[in-house]
């Protein structure tokens, strides 16, 4: 099938609301053609660029996140975590006007205060820059992990109800969702990881309840636009029954 053809299948039924998105395999990308790891994150920060704007641009579905580095990644030698962080804030700075542009709102997910100061300063200004977006809701997620983010809910919630702004015993699913650092996302409905491993590697946890799940052997630098719409036409193929009985 050409792109426009699958393009075509994948607009006749119904699409995610949100996907979501584990890059994984960028350093085996790099070793398997005898070049060093970081020359596979350069590649993949590319591979995500392409495919924010062919999602942005299609108006395929309007919510996509992107896991770029988790709160154990820091555990990676210096280098490699100096270089990633290094290149996602180049990539927000130079990047974040073509952003703005096609109308795609930035939100970063994550512990942004232990990231470098001028990738904190490259966050906080293309959020604010791009808050009018409409065309795709983009989070990012950068020193995020799953339980990083129940956390911080459950410690918000302690300090409203320490200033008697919440009552412990009235807190249920829904206002604790409303707590969380992902707020105003929906859940994802289909989580892609790419990179052969089948986890989640503390992304989504609390999210991902009832997320449809696509493992791939593509690595990230190689994952493109039709083998996203591969994997929604996977998800298309699915029966969603939330715990119920079929109809
Ligand atoms: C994904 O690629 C990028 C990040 C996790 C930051 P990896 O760097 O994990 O690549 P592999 O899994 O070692 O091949
Ligand atoms: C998951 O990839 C994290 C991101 C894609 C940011 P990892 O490469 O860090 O995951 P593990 O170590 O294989 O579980
Ligand atoms: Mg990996």
């Amino acid at each position: 099938m050409t792109q426009g053809e699958l393009l075509a299948a994948v607009r006749m039924q119904t699409l995610p609301r949100h996907v979501a998105l584990i890059m994984d395999g960028n350093g085996r990308w790099a070793q398997r053609r005898g070049l060093p790891r970081v020359e596979g994150h350069r590649q993949g920060i590319q591979a995500a660029e392409r495919l924010i704007h062919f999602v942005a641009g299609e108006r395929l579905v309007p919510c996509l996140s992107l896991f770029a580095f988790s709160t154990e990644n820091w555990n990676r030698p210096q280098e490699e975590v100096d270089y990633l962080l290094d290149l996602l804030a180049r990539f927000i700075r130079e990047r974040g006007d073509e952003f703005v542009e096609r109308g795609i709102r930035l939100r970063v997910l994550g512990a942004v205060e232990a990231l470098p100061p001028s990738l904190q300063r490259a966050i906080t200004d293309i959020e604010a820059r791009s808050r009018r977006g409409d065309a795709l809701d983009l989070a990012v997620g950068i020193n995020f992990g799953g339980r990083w983010s129940i956390v911080e809910g459950a410690r918000r919630a302690a300090a409203l109800a320490r200033e008697g702004k919440l009552d412990p015993g009235a807190l249920d699913e829904a206002s604790f969702a409303r707590l969380l650092p992902t707020a105003g996302f929906a859940d994802p409905d289909l989580i892609v990881r790419t990179g052969e491993e089948k986890r989640i590697s503390n992304f989504y946890l609390w999210e991902a309840a009832y997320s449809e799940l696509y493992f791939t052997s593509i690595l990230w630098p190689d994952f493109d636009e039709d083998a996203l719409l591969e994997a929604i036409r996977d998800y298309q193929g699915r029966r969603r029954r939330f715990g119920k009985v079929e109809a």
